[in-house]
């Protein structure tokens, strides 16, 4: 099984970048892409709370602003500092669903505990692209 501590250790470092005075949670996100890329993603919240955007939307919005798509993501590591593994929230399961492989390796880690998982566990009976297109 592929040892993912390096892209891990790369979240982390994003992590420190997290903008969160609100909630005082951080989050980092690094994407592993095949050609050995490196797209960082950290949470930015914002005193309209609803402004606030999740580390690993702003992950993978990037690599896609930047020309990437799904088939050129070979995993995305997310990370918390919290108590318990940040499990990708409702609206970023639903953003990852489009914009990641079914299959591709998502690695949850707090420092405590790791789990490596995938969209199509995290978000069963999806609502996608086949349903509108
Ligand atoms: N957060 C993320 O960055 N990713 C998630 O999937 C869970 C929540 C951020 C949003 C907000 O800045 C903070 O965590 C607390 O909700």
């Amino acid at each position: 099984m592929t040892d993912y501590t390096f892209l891990v250790e790369e979240a982390f470092k994003a992590l420190e970048n997290a903008y969160a005075p609100y909630s005082n949670y951080q989050v980092g996100a690094c994407v592993l892409l095949k050609d050995k890329s490196l797209i960082y993603g950290a949470n930015i919240e914002n005193a309209s709370f609803g402004g606030t955007s999740c580390a690993e939307r702003n992950a993978v919005f990037s690599l896609y602003s930047q020309g990437y798509r799904k088939d050129d993501i070979e995993a995305i590591a997310i990370v918390s500092n919290g108590d318990y593994i940040a499990g990708p929230c409702g609206i970023c399961r639903q953003v990852l669903s489009e914009l990641l492989n079914q299959d591709t390796p998502i690695i949850l880690d707090n420092r405590k505990e790791r789990m490596i998982t995938n969209i199509e566990k995290l978000l069963p009976l999806q609502f996608g692209p086949k349903d509108v297109l």
